[in-house]
């Protein structure tokens, strides 16, 4: 364990218990103690693992257009996959996608269909109606809250999302709230709006992502990405 700090300062509890715990879920106590013995090193803050941040654009994850700005066009009810993309310290630009918890999927629907979910039941869940363009395109992020599978959209009824690994379901209505399975909590919001006809990126994810043990564990890695990114 010590190792690790030696070898990086910037490694912090949150990675190295993330790595437990992504295990853990995935795969028992066992898989508990295969992933303490067997963490991989922990990740320094670079710009390319740092969450989606304000002013980001959201480009192509997929296989054939990875990299390119997803179009307002491009949009439909059907989950196209996303990283955010933005400027490091030197102006160069930079796909956030050495963060695995960085995958996001974009969806559009009618606005008006959209509902600020109730609180209670599996907490938080947040939808900032602001952060979902006029048109109805929102973005969350696509790592399952359970084990980090990627939801696609439910054959059933395509405003949900059906996670196949252990039959979590999410209403992407509702911002993307857990509506079924075992899903510890919604998967968040990635308030966006459109310029020049591309997806930016107008706050991160609104609650902790995949990987994060609560909220006060995702505020303190965004307060330290904020020191080390600037
Ligand atoms: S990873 Fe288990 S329900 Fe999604």
């Amino acid at each position: 364990m010590t190792r690790y700090k030696k070898q990086d300062p910037e490694i912090t509890r949150r990675r190295f218990v993330n790595a437990a715990m992504g295990g853990a879920a995935a795969v028992g106590t066992l898989g508990l103690v295969s992933a303490l013995g067997g963490a991989k090193p922990v990740l320094r803050i670079t710009p390319d693992k740092a969450p989606p941040r304000k002013g980001d654009i959201l480009v192509h994850a997929g296989a054939g257009k990875e990299g390119q700005p997803i179009l307002v066009s491009e949009v439909g009810e059907k989950a196209v996959s996303a990283w955010p993309m933005g400027k490091d310290k030197d102006g160069n630009m930079v796909i956030r996608k050495a963060e695995p918890n960085n995958q996001m999927a974009v969806f559009r629907f009618d606005k008006d269909k959209f509902k600020v979910p109730e609180e209670g039941g599996h907490s938080p869940v947040v939808l900032k109606l602001e952060g979902i363009t006029d048109n109805g395109i929102v973005a969350y992020s696509n790592k399952c809250t359970h084990a980090g599978c990627p939801p696609p959209n439910d054959p059933k009824d395509i405003t949900k999302l059906f996670c196949g690994c252990h039959s979590g379901q999410y209403d992407l209505l509702q911002g993307c709230k857990v509506i079924g399975g075992p899903p510890p909590r919604s998967m968040p919001q990635v308030p966006i709006k459109i310029e020049n006809n591309q997806l930016v990126v107008t706050e991160t994810f609104v609650t902790a992502p995949f990987g994060f043990l609560n909220e006060a564990d995702w505020e303190a890695y965004l307060k330290r990405v904020e020191e080390v990114l600037g």
